[in-house]
């Protein structure tokens, strides 16, 4: 922690350790890993995405951070993958694992959706079908008028976001803001997936304290649907009742479309 305070914005370029976060949080994807977190969340993705209902050529994830988890059970229904991040030690570890010389290779993550689906096929099939489809990793700041930083972009079928917009909006005011900004990069009839946390104020990555913001399930809701949004399903995980890297109360992956 630096001065007492819960880190966020600029800390993410200095006190976030993309190795470490990747390695505490989904490397052992079991349920004795914060208290099944993690699993409950890769489950949830794939639920969202196996019937195959959603897709579309053009997916954008928020907040990729230093881990594709987000977009992986998405892979076989979309065309082009465009990755996004606040901070450049995150975007450029990502690189390195996609693409350079990171010793990454996210085995575990592709493993466990490999056993949830097609077990005929080696987990690195996936991966390298994920490396084909991306267009680039690009900057992102939620907190901007213009959250891309000049990049610009056709409309996107499928947005896709995870634990991004629980550390970027300081309050609930901004988080339906931010709701709203994000919907304008969605086609009408495009699809949301988003996991959250709720009724969490902080979380630990090594000596580190995160900031996270304290909104309510029933608040997320309506701040997308304030947006635009139509919730198509809602699957929420309540947090086990001890657990040291976070006070998070429960946590959620929601599939949403863009309805106006
Ligand atoms: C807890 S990590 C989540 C990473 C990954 N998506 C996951 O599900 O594990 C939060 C991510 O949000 C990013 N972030 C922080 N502030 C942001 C902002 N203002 N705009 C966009 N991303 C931000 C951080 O750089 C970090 O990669």
């Amino acid at each position: 922690m630096a001065d007492g305070r819960l880190l966020r914005d600029e800390d993410y370029n200095t006190h976030f350790d993309p190795d470490a976060y990747v390695k505490t949080y989904y490397t052992v994807l079991d349920d004795t890993v914060q208290g099944g977190l993690f699993p409950f969340v890769l489950n949830g993705e794939h639920d969202v995405f196996k019937a195959g209902d959603v897709k579309g050529r053009r997916l954008l994830d928020i907040g990729t951070g230093p881990v594709p988890h987000s977009v992986i059970p998405a892979v076989p229904f979309v065309q082009d993958i465009y990755l996004t991040d606040f901070s450049t030690v995150n975007r450029k570890y990502l690189y390195d694992a996609l693409f350079g010389s990171g010793k990454q290779d996210y085995s575990s993550i592709f493993n466990f959706f490999t056993n949830l689906s097609d077990k005929s096929q080696p987990w690195t099939k996936r991966s390298d079908d994920l490396k084909d489809k991306v267009r680039g990793i690009f900057p992102c700041d939620l907190l901007q008028d213009d959250i891309f930083k000049g990049s610009y972009f056709p409309l996107f079928d499928v947005i896709t976001t995870s634990l991004c917009m629980d550390v970027a909006p300081p309050d609930v005011d901004t988080y339906g803001k931010i709701a709203k900004k994000i919907s304008k990069y969605l086609k009408i009839g495009g699809h949301l997936v988003i996991v959250g946390a709720f009724e969490v104020t902080y979380y630990f990555l090594e000596e580190h304290k995160f900031f996270s913001l304290d909104i309510s399930a029933g608040e997320v809701k309506s701040c997308w649907e304030n947006a635009g949004f139509s919730i198509q399903s809602w699957n929420p995980m309540k947090a086990p009742e001890e657990i040291e890297e976070s006070d998070f109360g429960g946590a959620f992956v929601m599939h949403c479309i863009k309805a106006s």
